[in-house]
């Protein structure tokens, strides 16, 4: 494509999360400010192959920036890992003349949208969104803000009754790979203890410290772990500490798709309004198949073969700030 593209989609596919609207209201507004004419894609993927369109204008995409979910809805597409499938979809592209794609979506996203390009020659622009926040080039994606604050409330909410009860609870939070919620509300919302697949936890260590390792026997125990880890999750950790603490009360709290859904942050919404105006940008410089993101405020561009899932580093600083703020 060597002109520049007057005629764009846009879409969400995968996971939703919190932000999703804004970021498409950013990308409508900002592409019609810059001359485009703009199609929204029902239900990701699968829309793509159904030709499920939408034209969209400016007041198509008001107020809805604080809104949770994705108007345009989206999908997990099985179909869209099939040549056949992909063919379909470049052919409802080129009826309805539009020559990029911005597609909100996550590593798993990007990595089909690159096959698809390479095949039918349909760049698209990628906008990192997960709550799991373990997409690489990006310091943050949209939706891992709104996650952890509706995590970290959560966990504040079972402290109060925690501590009325002397309980211990285990709070099993979202991250099938990934412990970047478990670890910002583990610490933000003062947990003793944080369990996440990036390691391995010494269970019998975690054990003897629920006893008394603390120096002092503590009224409420928190226990953050992240649904991905080794453990299997909250009912597991849950049975192990009963073992060993029979006196004690262990109740689970498992919150699940609440993480998902919701008013976004601030944080989220103007992540989202920038990485939208970048992707406007990026189409205007004819990039094909780059994913935008946001490092140290900077806009960068990392293309689509680059992207890949991003693991939270648990270095001995971070260990001992779990460490050393439970004590
Ligand atoms: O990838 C984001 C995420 O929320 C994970 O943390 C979770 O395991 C998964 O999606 C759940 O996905 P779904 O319920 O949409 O299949």
């Amino acid at each position: 494509m060597s002109d520049k593209a007057k005629h764009i989609a846009v879409m969400t596919s995968g996971g939703d999360v919190p932000g999703l609207n804004a970021c498409i209201r950013a990308v409508v507004r900002s592409a019609i400010y810059h001359g485009m004419t703009v199609h929204g894609v029902q239900n990701g993927f699968e829309g793509l192959i159904d030709a499920q369109f939408i034209p969209m204008d400016a007041t198509s995409v008001s107020n809805i920036i604080h809104l949770g979910g994705t108007v345009l809805r989206s999908s997990r597409s099985e179909r869209f890992r099939t040549a056949e499938g992909r063919k379909q979809a470049a052919q409802n592209l080129r009826k309805q003349g539009i020559q990029a794609v911005v597609l909100i979506g996550g590593d798993g996203s990007f990595q089909g949208a690159k096959v698809f390009s390479e095949e039918h020659d349909i760049p698209f622009i990628g906008i990192p969104k997960t709550i799991d926040n373990d997409i690489f080039g990006t310091d943050q994606a949209i939706g891992y803000d709104t996650a952890l604050n509706t995590a970290m409330q959560a966990i504040d909410r079972i402290r109060d009754t925690a501590e009325s009860h002397q309980r211990v609870f285990v709070v099993e939070v979202m991250g099938r790979d990934s412990g970047y919620i478990a670890y910002g509300a583990g610490i933000a919302g003062g947990a003793e203890t944080i369990l996440v697949p990036e390691t391995r936890a010494d269970m019998d260590n975690l054990l003897a410290t629920l006893k008394t390792g603390w120096g002092r026997v503590k009224s409420s125990i928190i226990i953050v772990v992240a649904e991905g880890d080794e453990t299997g999750g909250a009912a597991n950790v849950a049975e192990l500490i009963k073992q060993h603490l029979p006196e004690r009360y262990v109740g689970i709290c498992i919150l699940g798709h609440t993480q998902r859904g919701g008013c976004p942050t601030s944080a989220d919404r103007i992540l989202a309004a920038k990485l939208g105006l970048g992707a406007i940008k990026a189409i205007e410089n004819n990039n094909r198949n780059v994913m935008v993101g946001m490092v140290k405020g900077d806009l960068v561009l990392t293309p689509f073969s680059d992207v890949k899932r991003r693991h939270l580093e648990l270095n001995a600083e971070a260990m001992s700030l779990i460490e050393e703020l439970a004590f």
